[in-house]
C-alpha cells in the first residue's frame, strides 16, 4: 500500500498579473522504503508539490485534488489537525540548512527541542542521532552552534532534526544544491542509507538529473505543472520517450561526453496563460501540429511507464532521440557515478 498518494492535485497562486496555475493536475504516489524523484526545470513546480504536501502554501494559493495519508486528505485538513503530521510523520529537507537551523542555538538544543522526551533521554536520542547521520563525533557537535560547522555538517543534522520524531515519509527539495559535489555525494549516500534502515518514504525534488541517478526508484518529470513523463529510473534513463525528457538528459553531463554540452532552447511558459496543447511544444524542434492544439494523454510503454506525448500515438512520425543521447545509450548509457 502507498505510504502517501497524490491524486490530480492542482496549485494556484493569485497573483497581480492573475492566476498563475503553478501546478496542473499531477498523480503519484509514495511506497514504504521508496524514492520518488521529481525532476524539472526551475519553476515546473517541484518546490509547490511538496510544500502543498507539508501544508506549507502561501496564503494566495489555491488548491484543488487529494493528497492522501493515513486515510487523511492532507489538503483538507485544519492546521491544528496538520500538527501532529507535519515534522513529526512528514518531515521535509531543504536546500539551503542555514533556513532550517538557529546559526546561534547550540546544535543540541535544536535536536532535542523537536524529541518529546525528558531532558537526559532527548539528549541520548540527540547523540544517537548524530551518529546517525554520520557526525563522527556526536558529543562535540551537541555543543556547536550551526554557524561554527560547514555546510556538509549543517546538512546532516538537518536530516537529523528531520528524523527526530521518527517520519514515515521524507520530502527533500533540492537537499545538496548548495553543496560541493564531494560534500553532495556524501549526503546522498547517506539520504539513501537513510531510506533502506528506516524504510522511509522518500519525495526527492530536483533539477538535477546527474543527481538522480544514485536516488531513485522511480522518476516523474516535470513540466510546466504537469508529469510529462514517469517510470522507474531505468525506465526513465534508458528508454526515454518524452521529448522533455530527452532534452533534460542531453542536457546533463556525463564522463564520456566530450565537447559543448545540450542547452535547451527557448524558456519555460509564463504559467498565468500556459499554453495549450503539449507544454513544450514551443521548444520542441519535432513538435507536431496537433501538440499545439490538443493535450496529449498518457501513453503506456510499460504498467509502471508512460509518457504524455502525441510522438507515442500509433500514427505519429516516428521522432528522433537527440544524438547526442543516442549515442551514450549506445554506449551503455553511463550515468552518474
Ligand atoms: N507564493 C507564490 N505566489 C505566486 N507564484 C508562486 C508562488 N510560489 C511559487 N510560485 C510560482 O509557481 C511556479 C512553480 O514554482 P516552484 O517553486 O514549484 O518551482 P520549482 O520547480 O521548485 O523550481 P526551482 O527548480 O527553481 O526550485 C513558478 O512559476 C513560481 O513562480
Ligand atoms: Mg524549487
Amino acid at each position: 500500500m502507498p505510504e502517501l498518494e497524490v491524486k490530480d492535485l492542482r496549485v494556484d497562486f493569485r497573483t497581480q498579473a492573475g492566476v498563475l496555475q503553478a501546478v496542473r493536475g499531477i498523480c503519484f504516489s509514495l511506497q514504504p522504503g521508496r524514492t520518488l524523484a521529481l525532476v524539472g526545470e526551475s519553476g515546473s513546480g517541484k518546490s509547490v508539490t511538496g510544500r502543498a504536501i507539508m501544508g506549507l502554501l502561501q496564503a494566495n494559493a489555491n488548491t484543488a485534488g487529494q493528497v492522501l495519508f493515513d486515510g487523511q486528505d492532507l489538503l483538507r485538513l485544519s492546521e491544528a489537525e496538520f500538527c501532529p503530521i507535519r515534522g513529526k510523520k512528514i518531515a521535509m529537507v531543504f536546500q539551503d540548512p542555514m533556513s532550517s537551523l538557529n546559526p546561534i542555538v547550540r546544535v543540541g538544543r535544536q535536536i532535542t527541542e523537536v524529541i518529546p522526551l525528558p531532558r537526559k533521554q532527548a539528549r541520548q536520542k540527540a547523540l544517537q542521532l548524530l551518529g546517525e547521520v554520520g557526525i563522527r563525533d556526536p558529543e562535540r557537535c551537541f555543543r556547536q552552534y550551526p554557524f561554527e560547522l560547514s555546510g556538509g555538517m549543517r546538512q546532516r543534522i538537518v536530516i537529523a532534526i528531520a528524523l527526530a520524531s521518527d517520519p514515515q515519509i521524507l520530502i527533500c527539495d533540492e537537499p545538496t544544491t548548495a553543496l560541493d559535489v564531494t560534500i553532495q555525494s556524501q549526503i546522498l549516500a547517506l539520504l539513501n542509507r537513510l531510506k533502506t534502515q528506516r524504510k522511509l518514504s522518500v519525495l526527492f525534488i530536483t533539477n538535477d538529473f546527474g543527481v538522480v541517478a544514485n536516488m531513485a526508484d522511480a522518476i516523474a518529470v516535470m513540466y510546466a505543472g504537469k508529469i510529462v513523463e514517469y517510470g522507474t529510473a531505468e525506465e526513465i534513463f534508458y528508454d526515454p520517450r518524452h521529448p522533455y525528457t530527452w532534452a533534460l538528459l542531453s542536457a546533463m553531463p556525463d564522463l564520456h561526453t566530450s565537447g559543448r554540452l545540450y542547452a535547451i532552447g527557448g524558456t519555460p511558459p509564463n504559467m498565468v496563460h500556459p499554453p495549450v496543447g503539449d507544454a513544450f511544444a514551443q521548444r520542441n524542434p519535432q513538435a507536431l501540429q496537433i501538440d499545439f492544439q490538443q493535450e496529449p494523454p498518457p501513453f503506456f510503454l510499460s504498467d509502471t511507464h508512460w509518457a504524455a506525448t502525441w510522438l507515442l500515438h500509433p500514427n505519429a512520425p516516428k521522432a528522433e532521440m537527440p544524438e547526442i543521447l543516442c549515442r551514450r545509450l549506445e554506449k551503455g548509457g553511463h550515468y552518474g557515478s
